[in-house]
């Protein structure tokens, strides 16, 4: 095979260069440059020249026969749903999450679950006595899980092409390697080139691909955002590595919701799939603590249930204290200003401490209601009772004024077992409320919440 060529070439202007440079000399932009393979005409990753036949003819949209997607039951309630209803055939699927989260558990777990599926597990990062000591360790056998433990990319084609796998599981896409790129495994442009070539192999011999991915310290998922657009579904797993349990989200999905989470327990023996969702908050219990309010927010693409805890207690100083952790302090000061318009809340002789729980940094305004609730719940020292969340923006006049995605925040409140969610009244007609399987209240103004919350 002749050596292929690649060049370094900026992502931010298209300049290109034999080697990497630090800062662009044609754009000025730094640390932009980034390995790509040139097509030569023996070897043209990229596809065919301009003038060569086209593949296909380009038919009207009334004359293309829909076909429904075939779809394999992963034989786990949790990841079928959050798919959208199974894995479709031919499609990628990654998984993100932080080191220790437990993706390679879950997908060991799903290969070896998966009886009379021929699959191929490929790991660049454990040993094949690793992976055997973690099987048994989830107790089960299945003849038809194929383990091979390589990192290049032109190994793992042939293994693919030789097993001719159903379904085949690559453990991470970071350590998967091309020899034709010179930069090592897990930089930019080795994970778009492998995970790239990867998907072509899939796609031509319509066999699903679930990948592992790493995520960064910001969260998102290590390596080139096309990453995520080359596949067909994202999934996220996270949850805090000191609690068991784990929450698997869909960030995009081209074969279903993104609004469904898959909610998991960590075992001895594995992960196991949580049928009743409250038994998570049960565990947190705050009842009969007031001062907590929990909010429905979004963050990204994602819906979160944040608890809103606030403090009020008598000024002892002169200029009253005000803090606020996680969330804008100005904003706050502003629905203190309304509290006191509305409810007779006396500003000026009340410190006022507010704390987002799990260390979150909230910046939905429809995180207000939660926090003027959780302030007067304080103040008044009554209790909100467990159960009942809500979701809304305060405007200046005490109105409840609707949020975005509303279907999508009910949907994970009742996922999370609530049993009651105040909402904007704007939000959603009379009609509709009753299709949710939670209990839906719509307020108008901010004395009607508190009616609602407090009673
Ligand atoms: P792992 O799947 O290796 O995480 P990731 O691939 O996301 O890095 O999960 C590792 C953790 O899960 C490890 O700390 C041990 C724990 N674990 C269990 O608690 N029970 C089990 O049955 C298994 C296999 C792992
Ligand atoms: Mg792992």
């Amino acid at each position: 095979m002749a050596k292929s060529k690649t060049v370094y070439v900026c992502s931010s202007c298209g300049a290109d260069s034999p080697k990497w440079l630090g800062k662009c000399p044609v754009c000025g932009e730094w640390n932009s440059y980034v390995e790509e393979i040139v097509a030569t005409k023996q070897q043209q990753p990229h596809g065919g020249s301009l003038s060569s036949g086209a593949k296909q003819k380009p038919l009207r949209i009334n004359e293309i026969e829909e076909g429904r997607e075939i779809r394999i039951d992963l034989k786990d309630n949790e990841l079928n749903r959050v798919l959208g209803g199974g894995l479709v055939k031919g499609s990628m699927v990654l998984i993100g999450g932080e080191p220790g989260i437990g993706k390679s558990t879950l997908l060991l777990q799903t290969a070896l679950r998966l009886d009379g599926v021929r699959i191929l597990y490929v790991s660049g990062e454990e040993s094949m006595s690793q992976l055997k000591m973690r099987a048994s360790r989830l107790g089960i056998e299945n003849g038809d899980c194929y383990i091979v433990c390589d990192t290049s990319l032109e190994s793992v084609c042939t293994h693919i092409k030789n097993i001719s796998p159903q379904l085949v599981i690559i453990d991470s896409i970071q350590t998967i390697s091309s020899d034709m790129l010179e930069s090592s495994a897990g930089s930019v442009s080795q994970v778009r080139e492998c995970a790239a070539a990867i998907l072509r192999v899939a796609k031509e011999n319509d066999i699903p691909v679930m990948l592992i991915g790493h995520i960064n310290k910001e969260g998102s998922i290590a390596g080139p955002k096309v990453l995520e657009h080359i596949v067909d579904t994202v999934l996220q797993f996270e949850g805090d590595r000191h609690y068991m349990y784990r929450v698997l989200r869909s960030i995009k999905n081209r074969f279903g919701s993104t609004s469904e989470l898959g909610i998991y327990e960590m075992r001895q023996n594995g992960l196991r799939e949580v049928e009743n969702p409250s038994e998570l908050l049960l565990s947190q219990s705050h009842e009969g603590m007031s001062g907590v309010a929990v909010a429905v927010a979004i963050e990204g693409m994602r819906a979160f249930l944040i608890e809103t805890q606030s403090l009020v207690s008598s000024a002892v100083y002169g200029t009253p204290q005000r803090s606020a952790t996680g969330f804008d302090s100005r904003r706050m000061n502003m629905l203190l200003a309304v509290l006191e318009k509305r409810v007779g809340f006396k500003l000026a002789q009340k410190d006022v401490f507010l704390n987002i729980a799990g260390g979150i940094k909230a910046n939905d305004p429809a995180m207000d209601l939660a926090v003027i609730s959780a302030i007067l719940s304080s103040n008044t020292d009554i209790a909100i009772e467990t159960g009942i969340c809500m979701t809304g923006e305060v405007g200046l006049s005490g109105e409840i004024r609707p949020v975005n995605r509303i279907e999508q925040r009910i949907s994970e409140a009742s996922k999370l077992g609530f049993r009651r969610m105040i909402i904007p009244a704007n939000n959603i007609k009379g009609e509709e409320l009753r299709k949710f399987a939670i209990e839906v209240v719509p307020v108008r103004r901010v004395e009607e919440a508190f009616r609602q919350i407090f009673g």
